[in-house]
């Protein structure tokens, strides 16, 4: 470009001189130096530009060897990137998960972990994940609030070639995702029911009233605990006198029992609590309502999860029986990393093992889709070594 400009500055001369020569009027003279000036003025002009690009240029070239030294000291630390879109805080159940995830995909085991609690908000979850692509994570690991709408986004994962583990809760309308690892729902309502069935023949109870305290409504941990139970019941000939969401929350569950106690009052012998913080709640406002609970009280108190405290409570005659839910899948979900890390095919769903809890005198046999099950007594010991 300074070649450019110096031609045309040699051209404007030789033309003024030109000019000069020829014994031409000062008016075409003069013209000519405008017409000269002009051409100047445009080949500076166009060497500003050409200046500006070649600046524009020289920072993307910064920025991309810039981008190259952080993604080379990335490599160089040897870290997995991993985004984990986590449900919320709304339970001990959740704590409990979120901590395992913690610990198992930490910096001292080789992980760099991106964690959003997303408070129980299905947009700010996807919003997440939406961030997890922007960073360009390895791997991509959610825990769905509900079990539908997500095949935009996964579809957004796969198109950025980044790997979605599930974890906990399922999702049912997009199969874009490489491994589920969980509880089965359904198993632990199923369970619940017949537990109930023969609980209720041991101690010379004919007819059951049940009322319900459900999970966050469309979630598949609420929708498979409920199908689950109501299959039972349906085919026992139960009465369900009502179901309303707690949403796995204390309070919720506090919320929805103190409207039941008025409602139903005299009516119900049995609650059954979708977690055990809103068997918690449902506690408190049994006890406020003078409701007794617990072996041997007027209402069997079912609970799932059994969390360290859900088996305090069993242990103390609140909950009478506990189906617990294992939250300590991370181990699980990082296996499925380490499989793809070296090139194999993980399982597409994954199990994680749960067991059922009661005192000695509420451990009744049952089964469920013809497979046996087995009860754990709490005992103190069973409890220390809870999550
Ligand atoms: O998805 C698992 C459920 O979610 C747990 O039962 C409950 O405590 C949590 O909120």
């Amino acid at each position: 470009m300074k070649k450019k400009l110096l031609g045309t500055l040699l051209s404007a001369a030789m033309v003024m001189s030109l000019l000069a020569g020829c014994g031409s009027t000062a008016t075409q003279v003069q013209d000519a130096a405008a017409d000269a000036a002009a051409t100047v003025e445009d080949a500076a002009a166009d060497t500003a530009d050409a200046a500006a690009d070649t600046a524009a240029e020289v920072v993307e070239d910064v920025e991309a060897a810039a981008d190259a030294v952080e993604e080379a000291a990335g490599d160089a630390s040897g870290n997995i990137s991993v985004g984990f879109a986590q449900v919320g805080h709304e339970s001990d159940w959740r704590t409990a998960s979120t901590k395992s995830c913690q610990d198992v995909f930490s910096a001292a085991n080789g992980y760099d972990l991106s964690f959003v609690d997303c408070d129980n908000d299905e947009a700010a979850q996807k919003e997440a994940v939406r961030s997890f692509i922007e960073q360009d994570v390895d791997y991509i690991i959610i825990d769905p609030i509900i079990a539908t709408g997500w095949d935009t986004v996964l579809t957004e994962c796969e198109d950025a070639g980044i790997p979605v583990i599930v974890i906990d809760r399922t999702i049912d309308d997009s199969d874009k995702y490489v491994s589920w690892v969980g509880s089965d729902f359904l198993t632990e309502g199923k369970a619940a029911g017949e537990w109930l069935k023969a609980y209720a023949e041991k101690q010379g109870v004919s007819e059951i009233n049940y009322l319900i305290i459900q999970g966050t409504t469309g979630s598949s941990a609420q929708i498979g605990r409920t199908d689950g139970f109501r299959e039972i019941a349906k085919r026992e000939g139960w009465t369900e006198l009502d179901a309303q969401t707690g949403d796995f929350t204390e309070a919720g569950g506090q919320e929805v029992m103190e409207s039941f106690c008025k409602s139903y009052s005299g009516k119900f012998n049995v609650v059954v609590c979708e977690n055990d913080n809103e068997a918690f709640g449902a506690m408190t406002a049994m006890d406020n309502a003078g409701v007794t609970y617990g072996p041997g009280n007027d209402v069997i108190l079912i609970s799932y999860d059994a969390c360290t405290a859900g088996l305090e409570k069993v242990k103390a005659g609140g909950i009478t029986a506990d189906f617990e839910c294992n939250p300590l899948a991370a181990p699980t979900v990082e296996g499925v990393i380490k499989t793809l890390e070296s090139g194999g095919t993980p399982e597409a769903e994954i199990l994680v093992p749960d067991n059922w809890y009661a005192l000695k005198d509420q451990i009744v046999d049952f089964s469920v889709d013809g497979n046996a099950q087995s009860m754990i007594e709490v005992t103190d010991d069973v409890i220390a070594a809870q999550y």
